[in-house]
């Protein structure tokens, strides 16, 4: 089966395409390579890599792939906010291109990358037919996005959006502006767990290897148990309170649990029900925040990842790209002027 992961040498596309490679997948990337090429270096003789850009590739790309995990966005909210024209043209416009040009050229399953941010703040246990209520412009472009995509499913053409808890966990391409793996960080260079106030605020987890399964779930359940169908990706012991949270990571690490707050109180909170993809898919994670912390921090340690990369911090590293671009159009300018 040929698969077509968009986005595919970011933080969970670089897991997730190490994964369908060894349960024999084909596997094409598509990215941009923002974050260069060293998350995939190892697999690269294993892949087809497509540096590309979901808002004007070659659609004849498409001819042959079976099925497209779309996952190149420009991934969280302030890199949202960066520019937020480019984010709706990335996050809404390309994905719908994505999945409409899927559609024409016969690919069976499209899977949207989607995330819980859609229902922003809210109370109660939030379910897949909560209402939306997204309150940024990367949210407003995923909700924008899934409400364009899912029209489009038919009986030959299986849509499905998976809304993704918060992510965690070691990477290829690694996210330090993840809470967990944020936090690890913190733990490693300043031996304080950095918490944002006040620490009762709830949200939802997921390990990037168990998001990673839940979108070869999908690949592999019948279509007529994910076609047109939205699932909250996590699970409900990983609705967790930020402060707990700090304590488990430092717990799991195994050193005194120090921490220092930073912010102002922090009202935004809430909790997502993970029942549907458990019940209708069998979907079981089978890592805790506690695993990702571990193992977050023995690659710290190892040196097998580095918290000193720029490249890390994601909304920093797109500041760097913008300013750098402008940069050497502004020179090309002055060329032309003088
Ligand atoms: N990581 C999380 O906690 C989380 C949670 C919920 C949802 N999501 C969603 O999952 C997806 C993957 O997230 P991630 O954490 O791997 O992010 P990431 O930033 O690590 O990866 C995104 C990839 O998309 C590529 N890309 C960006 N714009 C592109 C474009 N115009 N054309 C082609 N490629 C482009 C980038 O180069 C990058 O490799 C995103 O859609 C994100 O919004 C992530």
């Amino acid at each position: 089966m040929k698969v077509l992961v968009t986005g595919g040498a970011g933080y969970i596309g670089s897991v997730l395409s190490r994964i369908l490679l060894e349960k024999g997948y084909s596997v094409t990337l598509l990215d941009r390579l923002f974050f260069g090429t060293d998350s995939i270096k190892d697999i690269a003789d294993r892949v087809t890599v497509v540096k590309g850009d979901v808002r004007w590739f070659n659609p004849d790309l498409l001819k042959g792939i079976d099925a497209v995990l779309d996952l190149a966005s420009l991934s969280n909210d302030p890199s949202g906010e960066l520019d937020p024209e480019k984010t709706l043209e990335i996050n809404y416009e390309g994905r719908v291109r994505v999945a409409t040009l899927a559609k024409k050229y016969r690919v069976s399953k499209y899977v949207l990358a989607s995330s819980c941010s859609v229902y922003g703040f809210q109370d109660g246990i939030l379910t897949e037919e909560s209402s939306l209520n997204p309150l940024t412009t990367y949210a407003k472009a995923s909700a924008n996005a899934e409400r364009e995509v899912l029209p489009l499913a038919d009986k030959s053409f299986s849509v499905t959006v998976l809304r993704q808890a918060t992510v965690y966990g070691f990477s290829y391409r690694m996210r330090f502006d993840l809470a967990i793996n944020g936090m690890v960080l913190g733990f490693f260079k300043n031996g304080q767990i950095p918490i944002m106030r006040d620490g009762k605020q709830w949200r939802p987890f997921v390990h990037v290897k168990d998001t990673s399964n839940a979108f070869i779930k999908v690949l592999e359940a019948d279509p007529d148990l994910v076609n047109n169908q939205v699932f909250n990706v996590g699970s409900n012991d990983q609705n967790v309170q930020i402060f707990d949270l700090a304590q488990a990571v430092a717990e799991s690490i195994n050193l005194p649990f120090k921490y220092e707050w930073y912010g102002s109180p922090d009202t935004r909170s809430y909790r997502v029900s993970f029942g549907k993809i458990r019940d209708r898919l069998r979907y079981k994670t089978s890592y805790t925040p506690r695993d990702g912390a571990k193992e977050v921090f023995e690659a710290l340690k190892t040196g097998a990842l580095n918290g000193d990369d720029p490249r890390t911090i994601t909304v920093k590293w797109y500041k760097n790209l913008v300013e750098s671009f402008s940069l050497v159009k502004s020179v090309e300018l002055n060329g032309v002027i003088l």
